[in-house]
């Protein structure tokens, strides 16, 4: 098939929508090198202020490390940014140019925002291969008259994240079979599949062996640069081993940034905090 029938064969499809909003999509501008601006963001649940009055700013390729007590608001910071919850007040943009609190779930996602949660959600069913093969599903499904010419750079593709995560050797198990660490690594596999530019990781190594910890840090450390990376975690020696700059949020604001020494010997950290 030439280009020309391709084209008309995508055109006649009825979900011509998603191919223009894969390929017109916007792209997140990083000219300033701040990936996330996060400005007076408040939002309460039933009169209680669980982010009150945000201010977060996160430079492009970063490793940033978000650390604070239970309901500090990390979790609900997170459900911001990617539009699961939406602010009372302030704003929330992405780059220079897109305006979080204008688009959906789905949209943040699109733009390039990808989020882990706490708990792996990995096809059990599904060898390693396969789950990163079906993380492309939006994709394939707008690509698929192009399939035979994407094909080959797909393979790739689930090649470079499978070497990424570490699980090449892995790639034909069930995941279902996979140790704890190893679904968390394959589920930020498959999140690396969509490209993000930013990625969001909620408490990453709750429930993991020293040894999957170690390989942890070194694989969200690897991320940083190319991505950008945001890691709420309560596992101080974890912290300690990836961080460079450090928040502390206390009661949905931002008490204390620096670097990990910096705001372990803050007064004010120790007390509301670290000191527990
Ligand atoms: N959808 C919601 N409805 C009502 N209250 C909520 C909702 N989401 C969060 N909260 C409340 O907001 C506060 C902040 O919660 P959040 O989960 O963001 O804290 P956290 O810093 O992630 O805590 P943890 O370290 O325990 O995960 C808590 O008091 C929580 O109960
Ligand atoms: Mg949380």
């Amino acid at each position: 098939m030439n280009s020309l029938q391709n084209l008309r064969e995508v055109m006649r499809r009825d979900r011509v929508f998603d191919f223009m909003l894969q390929t017109t999509g916007l792209e997140v501008d990083l000219s300033h090198g701040t990936i996330l601006y996060l400005e007076d963001v408040s939002v309460s649940f039933d009169g209680f202020k669980a982010i009150n009055d945000l201010n977060l700013y996160i430079d492009a390729g970063e490793l940033r490390c978000i650390i604070g007590p239970n309901g500090a608001g990390k979790t609900t910071m997170m459900d911001i940014i990617t539009g699961k919850t939406r602010p009372d007040k302030g704003s929330a943009f992405f780059g220079q140019n897109i305006n979080l609190l204008h688009l959906n779930e789905a949209e943040i996602a699109q733009a390039g925002i990808g989020r882990k949660f706490q708990k792996p959600t990995v096809f059990e069913f599904h060898t390693v291969f396969e789950n990163l093969e079906l993380s492309m599903a939006g994709d394939k499904r707008v690509w698929q008259t192009f399939r035979a010419r994407m094909e080959g750079s797909q393979l790739d593709r689930i090649s470079n994240v499978l070497e990424i995560i570490g699980l090449q050797e892995c790639h034909h198990k069930l995941a279902g079979s996979l140790s704890h660490g190893q679904k968390q690594w394959l589920e930020i596999g498959m999140l690396l599949m969509q490209n993000p530019k930013l990625l969001l990781v909620d408490e990453p190594v709750a429930g993991m062996t020293h040894q999957e910890m170690e390989r942890t840090a070194e694989l969200l450390t690897s991320l940083a640069g190319e991505h950008t990376v945001v890691v709420v975690e309560h596992d101080m020696d974890f912290v300690r081993s990836i961080a460079r700059k450090v928040t502390v949020l206390h009661q949905g604001s931002v008490l204390a940034e620096g670097s990990m020494d910096e705001v372990q010997n803050d007064r004010r950290v120790v007390e509301v905090y670290l000191g527990e």
